[in-house]
């Protein structure tokens, strides 16, 4: 319905690129939890920060998040079937040491770059939006923190 175009209609244009809107989420959240700059092995001797955000290892992880929003904003129909994905993706990240209390700042700094972007675009509705889309995800991914 409503939530789906919205969605839809906002990550028409950001989808198309996906590695600069990631890092701009990345650095928020870097910004808002510096602490999860340590659970990405390969950035434990950089800094500034900033250095840490330009290596081809980060900008990996940032393709390879926004590659699972893209999945999930294509699946807004039947984003069950992404279900065993996301739970094993869970356990990927529980193994790597990140806690699910985390996932509420990537939410906010996923927020925050759609704000960044999309200027007067973002609106309540559309927030909002994003955040059920986003904690369905969310919760499907700390499926895997279970037992
Ligand atoms: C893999 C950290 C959030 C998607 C990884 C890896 C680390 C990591 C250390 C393994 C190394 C690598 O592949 O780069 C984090 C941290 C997060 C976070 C600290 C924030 C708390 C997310 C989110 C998504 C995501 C929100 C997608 C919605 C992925 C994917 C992989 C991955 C697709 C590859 C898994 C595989 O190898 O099969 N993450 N991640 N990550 N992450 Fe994250």
């Amino acid at each position: 319905e409503k939530d789906k175009e919205l969605i839809r209609g906002s990550w028409e244009s950001l989808g198309k690129n996906k590695v600069p809107h990631g890092v701009v989420m990345f650095s928020r959240l870097f910004e808002l939890e510096p602490a999860l700059l340590n659970l990405f092995h390969y950035n434990r001797n950089c800094s500034p920060t900033q250095d840490c955000l330009s290596s081809p290892e980060f900008l990996d992880h940032v393709t390879k998040v926004m590659l699972v929003i893209d999945a999930a904003v294509s699946h807004l129909d039947d984003l069950h079937t992404l279900e065993d994905f996301l739970l094993n993706l869970g356990k990927k990240h529980q193994a790597v040491g990140v806690n699910t209390q985390s996932f509420a700042v990537v939410g906010e700094s996923l927020l925050y770059m759609l704000q960044c972007s999309l200027g007067h675009g973002y609106t309540g509705p559309l927030r909002q939006a994003w955040l059920n889309m986003y904690t369905l995800v969310v919760a499907a991914m700390s499926r895997g923190w279970a037992k």
